[in-house]
C-alpha cells in the first residue's frame, strides 16, 4: 500500500458512513464528521445506526483507529487532503434538491482552509453545484488556487452498499484541474490498481485483479449529470417495465417472459426490469424530481421524466384496484401485509411504496397487520400516529385469519414461505403479490387464488378438481 491519504467525510448517513469505512478498508485514514453528537457517540460506541451488510464488521475493525468520528469540522479540514461532502440533499417543495446543508458545510470548510484542499461532492447534487461551492468558498476569503471542487458521485445501493463501494461498476471523477484529479485517482488507486483485491480479508465482490473497476475522468459538470442521469435512467427502466406489465395484463401475456425476452438483448440488459408496485427509496423519487427540475430551469424539455413519475404513482393505484378486484369491498377486511421496506435487505422505509399502499388501505377502512423482517422498528418510530396498523411478530402471526395476504417488499424470506402452512392460517387463501415472488402455477397447485403483476390471475387447482368431482 502506498502512503495512506487523510480523508474527511462530512455526514455519516448512508453514503457518508459507508464511504468513510470503505476508505479505511482501502488503507486510508479517515475523519468522519457529523454535527449530531448523539450519532457520533453511537458510532464511536460501535452502533452503525443502519441495517447494512458488512457495516458492523467494518465499524468494529476501524472505529476509533483508522476512522475517527467527530463533530469537529475545523480539525478535519486542517488535517485532511480531501474533504468529501456527503450530507443530505432532501427534496424541497418545488422538487429541487435542497442544498442548504451543502452550502453550510462549504462555508464552514472555507473558514478553516490553511493549505491546498480538494473539496469533493459525494452527495447527489444538481449540475452547477460545484460552481456554487467554489463561489461560497471564495466569498469566505479563500484564494482560488488554495482549493479545487470535484464531483465524485456515489452509485451504491442500500442492502449491498459496502460491496457496491468496493466493487463498483465504475468510479467517476469529475475534476476541472489535473491537481485535484490526481488526488482523487490516488484515493481510489487501491481499487483501480487491484491491490485491494489481493487482501485476504477483502470484502468479496465481482472485482478482482483480472476485473478492475474502470475510473472515468470527466469534467465536474458531466460528473454531476452522470449521477442524476443514471438514477433517472434506472427509474425509467422500472417505469417502462411496469407500463409493459399493464399491457401484459390487458393482453393476457406474461411480463416475466417479456422482461426476459427483452433483457437478453445486450443493448438493453436484464437488470432493473422487475415489475412491481413502483420504485421508492431515498434516491429515485427525489432524484427524478430534481433532474426534471434542473431541466426545467435550464429551459430543456424533459417531459419524459414526468411520464416516468406518473407511471410510478399509477402503479400503486393499480395494485389497490387489484386488491379491490379480489376482495370486492374493503372496509373492515383484515389484510396481512408482508413487507414495509422500500425493497428487500434494508430497514429503510423512506418513500416506500409499501407504506403508501398501507396508507391507502387504511384510508379504505381495512385492518392492516404488517410484518417486515427488518423495517418494523423504524416504521414504528418514524410513521405518524395516523398510520394505525398492527405490527405482527412473524409471518404466521400476520397472516393468521387474514382475508388476504399482500406481498409488498421483495424479501427472500417471503419467497420461501411454507405455502401449506400459509394456506392453513389464512381465512381465505388469497395472495396478492406486488413483487412477483411466486410461480403462479405453483400457487394454483397449492390452493391459492393468486394475483401478481403483469401475469394472469390463477385460481386453486384443487378447488376446480373438487368441484368437478
Ligand atoms: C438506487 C440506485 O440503484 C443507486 O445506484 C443509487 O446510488 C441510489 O439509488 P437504492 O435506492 O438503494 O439505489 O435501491 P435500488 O436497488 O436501486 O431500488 C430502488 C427502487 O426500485 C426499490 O423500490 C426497488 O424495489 C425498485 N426496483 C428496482 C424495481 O421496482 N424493479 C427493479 O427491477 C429494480
Amino acid at each position: 500500500m502506498k502512503e495512506p491519504i487523510r480523508i474527511a467525510v462530512v455526514g455519516s448517513g448512508y453514503v457518508g458512513l459507508v464511504a468513510a469505512l470503505c476508505f479505511a478498508e482501502m488503507g486510508h485514514e479517515v475523519l468522519c464528521v457529523d454535527n449530531d453528537e448523539r450519532k457520533v457517540a453511537a458510532l464511536q460506541g460501535g452502533d452503525t445506526l443502519i441495517h447494512e451488510n458488512h457495516l458492523p464488521e467494518l465499524l468494529n475493525r476501524y472505529r476509533n483507529q483508522q476512522v475517527r468520528f467527530t463533530t469537529d469540522l475545523a480539525e478535519a479540514t486542517r488535517l485532511c487532503a480531501a474533504i468529501f461532502i456527503a450530507v443530505g440533499t432532501p427534496q424541497s417543495e418545488t422538487g429541487d434538491a435542497d442544498l442548504s446543508y451543502v452550502e453550510a458545510v462549504a462555508s464552514e470548510i472555507a473558514r478553516h482552509i490553511d493549505s491546498y484542499k480538494v473539496i469533493v461532492e459525494k452527495s447527489t447534487v444538481p449540475v452547477y453545484t460545484n460552481e456554487w461551492i467554489r463561489r461560497v468558498i471564495e466569498r469566505n476569503g479563500v484564494r482560488r488556487d488554495a482549493f479545487d471542487v470535484v464531483s465524485n458521485p456515489e452509485f451504491l445501493r442500500e442492502g449491498t452498499a459496502v460491496e457496491d463501494f468496493l466493487h463498483p461498476d465504475r468510479i467517476v471523477v469529475g475534476a476541472d484541474s489535473e491537481r485535484a484529479a490526481k488526488v482523487l485517482n490516488a484515493i481510489y488507486a487501491p481499487l483501480t490498481d487491484g491491490s485491494y483485491y489481493d487482501s485476504p480479508t477483502k470484502i468479496p465482490g465481482c472485482c478482482s485483479r483480472e476485473n478492475l473497476p474502470p475510473l472515468l475522468n470527466t469534467s465536474t459538470k458531466s460528473a454531476e449529470i452522470i449521477k442524476h442521469a443514471s438514477n433517472a435512467f434506472l427509474a425509467l427502466k422500472i417505469s417502462f417495465i411496469n407500463a409493459v406489465s399493464n399491457l401484459c395484463e390487458a393482453a393476457d401475456a406474461n411480463v416475466e417472459q417479456v422482461a426476459r425476452g427483452i433483457g437478453l438483448d445486450s443493448r438493453i440488459g436484464p437488470k432493473f426490469l422487475r415489475p412491481g408496485i413502483g420504485y421508492g427509496g431515498s434516491c429515485f423519487p427525489k432524484d427524478v424530481a430534481a433532474f426534471r427540475s434542473v431541466a426545467d430551469q435550464m429551459g430543456v424539455d424533459f417531459n419524459l421524466l414526468a411520464e416516468v413519475e406518473k407511471i410510478n404513482v399509477n402503479q400503486k393505484k393499480r395494485f389497490l384496484a387489484k386488491v379491490r378486484g379480489a376482495l370486492w369491498t374493503l372496509r373492515g377486511k383484515r389484510l396481512a401485509v408482508l413487507g414495509l421496506a422500500f425493497k428487500g435487505d434494508t430497514d429503510d422505509i423512506r418513500e416506500s411504496p409499501a407504506i403508501d399502499l398501507v396508507e391507502m388501505l387504511l384510508g379504505e377502512g381495512c385492518v392492516v397487520v404488517a410484518y417486515d423482517p427488518a423495517a418494523m422498528k423504524r416504521a414504528q418510530a418514524e410513521l405518524p400516529p395516523s398510520v394505525q396498523m398492527r405490527y405482527a411478530e412473524s409471518v404466521d402471526d400476520a397472516v393468521r385469519d387474514a382475508d388476504a395476504v399482500l406481498v409488498l417488499t421483495d424479501w427472500r424470506e417471503f419467497a420461501e414461505i411454507d405455502l401449506e402452512q400459509l394456506h392453513s392460517l389464512l381465512r381465505y387463501p388469497i395472495v396478492i403479490d406486488g413483487r412477483n415472488l411466486f410461480d403462479p402455477a405453483r400457487m394454483a397447485e397449492a390452493g391459492f387464488t393468486y394475483l401478481s403483476v403483469g401475469r394472469a390471475t390463477v385460481t386453486p387447482v384443487r378447488e376446480t378438481v373438487d368441484n368437478v368431482a
